[in-house]
């Protein structure tokens, strides 16, 4: 099946009034401050936050750098942003409507899975001034050993999720898209499972099939997830990997190189 952006909307519009308290990595102090760091913000920096959804990276920017804009498919999720934004785009962020080099850092949690690869992430890196960074933030599988059950777990909960991620992969997708000095972090947040699936956009079936998935894990993914059940309810402890990179110096992106081929 084909997931549209406009089944992507549709789904974090249905989202959008709970969105802030669906997972508890989403008001997550330490997961902000390892953002942070990767990102590096100074006074006079303008940031753009892809995928702002309700602006919840957004704010972590507030009072410290000079420009905040931020760009994201859903009308629904975005309005929530604005007032921790100077400008907001609806827009997908395969296209950024910004001249190369206009931002000194780009940064997108949880955005990536949903948009086309790696064009989005090339967007990201065209619009970067050369020496700026390019943060990625997502949940990534442990390793082989958990990834097909993860990846099932993820698909329920999210029907629109078109990627699903290793932990070398967001490094990678920001190398191949030009940055280099990449480097990666990870952070490890406990999740509530039925706190987590209780979204708003899907049906108890789903959610029902997720706890399915947690009853019959395997041992490996117990162990590397660190599952714990009580009275049928279950908690995970998810991986979150955050991957960094500069746009270098004398950066050609890989749009610019695929556009001279064609010229
Ligand atoms: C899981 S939320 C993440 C929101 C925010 N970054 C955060 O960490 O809380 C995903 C957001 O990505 C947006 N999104 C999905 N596909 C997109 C695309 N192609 N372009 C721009 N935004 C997109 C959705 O509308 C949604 O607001």
């Amino acid at each position: 099946m084909t997931i549209s952006r406009k089944d992507v909307a549709d789904h974090f519009s249905l989202r959008a009034p709970t969105y802030d308290r669906s997972s508890s990595w989403c008001t997550d102090t330490k997961l902000g401050e390892l953002l942070l760091a990767l990102a590096r913000p100074g006074r006079q920096d303008r940031v753009l936050d892809v995928a702002c959804g309700t602006g919840l990276v957004s704010r972590l920017f507030t009072g410290r750098v000079a420009e905040l804009v931020g760009v994201d498919l859903t009308e629904e999720m975005a309005e929530q942003a604005v007032p921790h934004l100077d400008r907001l785009v609806v827009t997908g962020a395969e296209h950024l409507p910004f001249e190369d080099s206009t931002f000194d850092i780009v940064v997108c949690r949880q955005g990536v899975q949903f948009m086309d690869l790696p064009a989005a992430v090339e967007e990201m890196v065209r619009v970067v001034r050369p020496g700026g960074r390019v943060v990625l933030v997502n949940l990534c599988a442990y390793d082989e050993r958990d990834r097909e059950e993860y990846f099932e777990i993820l698909r329920l909960r999210n029907p629109v999720r078109r990627h699903f991620f290793l932990p070398s992969d967001l490094e990678e997708l920001l190398r191949k898209a030009g940055c280099d000095q990449t480097e990666t972090r990870s952070y490890v947040s406990v999740e509530n499972v039925d706190v987590w699936s209780d979204n708003g956009a899907i049906e108890e079936d789903r959610r029902e099939a997720i706890r399915e998935v947690y009853r019959n894990a395997s041992s490996d993914f117990r162990s590397l997830h660190a599952v714990r059940e009580a009275d049928g309810r279950f908690t995970d402890h998810m991986l979150f990997v955050l991957a960094a990179g500069s746009k270098p110096p004398t950066a050609r992106t890989s749009s610019e190189e695929s556009h001279d081929a064609s010229v």
